[in-house]
C-alpha cells in the first residue's frame, strides 16, 4: 500500500512540476522581451524552478510517506504475529489519529482473542481431565465414521493409539460396526459385544449416540469381563455345590427308603444305618464348609486382626488331626523357630487357615510320611507360616486352580478321605482378610509346602 501510494505521490508532484514549468513557459513566452530576459534564459530559470519544486515535492511526501509508514508496518507486523498465535503480539500506538484509534481497536481484539483463547482452551484440559478419569472407554467419530477423539481407557483397552481409524478397526466386532453405522444415521443404541483386545477377549456393553446435525457419534464402552466373569463363577458355584449336596442327600433317602420298605436283616440294618450316618457327616461336612467359605467372603463379618500366639495356634491346629495322622503314621512337626513369635491374625481364621492345611498334608500324604509346620522369614516385618508335607505332590497344571471352591485335582479320592474341595478357597479368603497371602510350591513325588504369608506383630504391640 505504501509503495503505490509513494509511487502515486512522485507521479502527483513530477505531474504538478511539468505542468508548473508547462504554465511558465507559455504565460512567460509571449511576454518575455517585456521583461528584458530572453525565452532561453527564462527556460532555464523554469527548469531550476521546476527541479527546485520536484526536489521539495519529493522530500516533503517522503517525510511525509514516512511518518505513516512506520505505525503502518508496526500494524502489519502485530496483525501478521497474532494470526501466527503469538497472543502476547500487541501495538500499543499513543497517536491521536486514525491509525492510532485502528492500531488501539487492534489491541483490544488481541486481548479478547487471547481471553477466549485461554477460556477455551481451560475447558479442552477440564474436558480432556474428566474423559482420562472416566472408567468407561470412550470415542467420538467424524461424520463418517473416522474416530477422532478416545480418553485414556479406550487407550488401555485398544493397546495402541486409534485416532484415525474407524470404530470397527480400534474394535473388532460386527455389532459395534452396525451400531455406529446405525448411529450416523441419528439412531441411539445399546449393545453387548464380545471382542478380542490386545491380548485377551473381552466382554464389553456399548452405548452409541449420534451426535448433533449427523456430525458423528459418541460411543461408551464399558467392560463388563469381570462382571461376566463373576456371574459364570456364581452359578457355577451354586451348580457345583447342589450336585455336592446331591449325592449324599440321595444316598440317604435311598437308604431309608429301603429301611421303610422294612429291612429284616439285622447285618443289613446296622450296614445301611451305618451308610447313612457316613452320608449325613459329609453333608455336614460340605454345609460347614459352605458356611465358612460365605463368611470368609462376607464383607460385613468382621475379622479382629491381634498379635497371636503362633505356637499355640499352631498346636491346636496339630491336635485336631492328630489322631487321623496317627493312623497313618504319619509324623507331626513343628519347627523350634516358631516358639515365642506372635503374627497378627485373626485367631479363629488362623486356626481355620492352619488346620485345613494340616488336614490336607495328613490326607493327602501317604502312610509313614511327615507334616511339619515351620516358619521363614520374609520381607521386614512379614513371616511365611510354611506347611510342608512328603505326599504326592501336585502336578504344575494343577498348581493355579487348587485354591479355586470345589477345584480337586482326583475328585474321587478327596471324597474318599472326606474332602470338600472347598479347604483351600476357605484358607484363600482368610488369609486374605487378615491382610496376608497364601502361595503353593510343590514337586510330584517329593511333597508339597503351602506358605502363609501374615505380618508379624511387634514386641511392644
Ligand atoms: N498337601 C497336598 N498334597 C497334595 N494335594 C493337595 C494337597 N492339598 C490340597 N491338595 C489338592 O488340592 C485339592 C483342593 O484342596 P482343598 O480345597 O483342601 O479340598 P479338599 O476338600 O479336596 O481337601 C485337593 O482335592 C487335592 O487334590
Ligand atoms: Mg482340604
Amino acid at each position: 500500500m505504501l509503495s503505490r501510494l509513494r509511487a502515486r505521490v512522485y507521479f502527483t508532484v513530477a505531474a504538478a512540476a511539468a505542468l508548473l514549468v508547462g504554465a511558465a513557459w507559455l504565460i512567460l513566452g509571449p511576454i518575455s522581451h517585456s521583461l528584458h530576459h530572453d525565452a532561453a534564459q527564462l527556460v532555464s530559470y523554469g527548469v531550476v524552478v521546476g527541479a527546485f519544486a520536484i526536489l521539495l515535492g519529493v522530500v516533503v511526501s517522503e517525510a511525509l510517506i514516512r511518518s505513516l509508514e512506520a505505525p503502518v508496518r508496526d500494524l502489519q507486523r502485530v496483525v501478521t504475529a497474532l494470526a501466527a498465535g503469538d497472543q502476547s503480539a500487541r501495538i500499543r500506538n499513543v497517536e491521536d489519529d486514525e491509525l492510532g484509534e485502528l492500531s488501539r481497536t487492534v489491541d483490544r481484539m488481541a486481548t479478547q482473542i487471547g481471553a477466549r483463547l485461554d477460556a477455551m482452551s481451560a475447558e479442552e484440559a477440564q474436558l480432556r481431565t474428566i474423559l482420562d478419569s472416566m472408567v468407561e472407554a470412550v470415542f467420538v467419530t467424524d461424520p463418517e465414521g473416522r474416530i477422532i477423539l478416545t480418553n485414556a481407557a479406550l487407550q488401555r483397552l485398544a493397546g495402541a493409539r486409534v485416532e484415525g481409524r474407524t470404530a470397527v478397526e480400534a474394535i473388532r466386532s460386527p455389532e459395534l460396526h452396525d451400531a455406529v453405522a446405525l448411529a450416523l444415521r441419528g439412531v441411539e443404541s445399546s449393545v453387548q459385544i464380545e471382542t478380542r483386545m490386545a491380548t485377551e477377549s473381552r466382554v464389553l456393553a456399548a452405548h452409541i449416540s449420534p451426535l448433533p446435525q449427523g456430525s458423528g457419534v459418541v460411543t461408551v464402552l464399558h467392560d463388563v469381563t469381570d462382571l461376566k466373569l463373576a456371574d459364570t463363577v456364581r452359578r457355577d458355584f451354586v451348580a457345583n455345590a447342589s450336585h455336592e449336596l446331591r449325592t449324599p442327600l440321595t444316598a440317604i433317602r435311598g437308604f431309608a427308603e429301603t429301611l421303610a420298605g422294612g429291612v429284616q436283616d439285622p447285618v443289613l440294618v446296622s450296614r445301611f444305618v451305618g451308610r447313612i450316618l457316613e452320608h449325613s457327616v459329609r453333608m455336614q461336612r460340605l454345609v460347614d464348609d459352605l458356611m465358612q467359605l460365605s463368611r470368609a467372603e462376607a464383607p460385613d463379618e468382621t475379622f479382629v486382626v491381634e498379635p497371636i500366639d503362633l505356637s499355640t495356634a499352631v498346636a491346636r491346629a496339630l491336635r485336631s488331626v492328630e489322631a487321623a495322622a496317627a493312623k497313618k503314621r504319619i509324623k507331626l512337626q513343628t519347627d523350634q523357630a516358631i516358639a515365642g513369635v506372635r503374627v497378627l491374625a485373626d485367631e479363629r481364621a488362623l486356626d481355620h487357615v492352619l488346620i485345613n492345611l494340616a488336614d490336607n498334608g495328613v490326607k493327602y500324604t501317604p502312610e509313614e510320611g511327615s507334616v511339619t509346620v515351620r516358619l521363614r522369614a520374609a520381607e521386614d516385618g512379614w513371616v511365611y507360616i510354611e506347611v510342608a508335607d512328603t505326599g504326592g505332590g501336585i502336578a504344575a497344571p494343577h498348581l493355579s486352580r487348587i485354591f479355586e471352591r470345589f477345584y480337586r485335582v482326583d475328585p474321587g479320592r478327596s471324597r474318599d478321605v472326606g474332602g470338600t474341595g472347598l479347604g483351600l478357597a476357605i484358607v484363600k479368603h482368610l488369609t486374605q482378610r487378615m491382610g496376608g497371602e497364601v502361595s503353593v510350591e510343590s514337586s510330584l513325588g517329593v511333597g508339597t509346602v503351602f506358605r502363609v504369608k501374615l505380618r508379624v506383630a511387634r514386641a511392644e504391640s
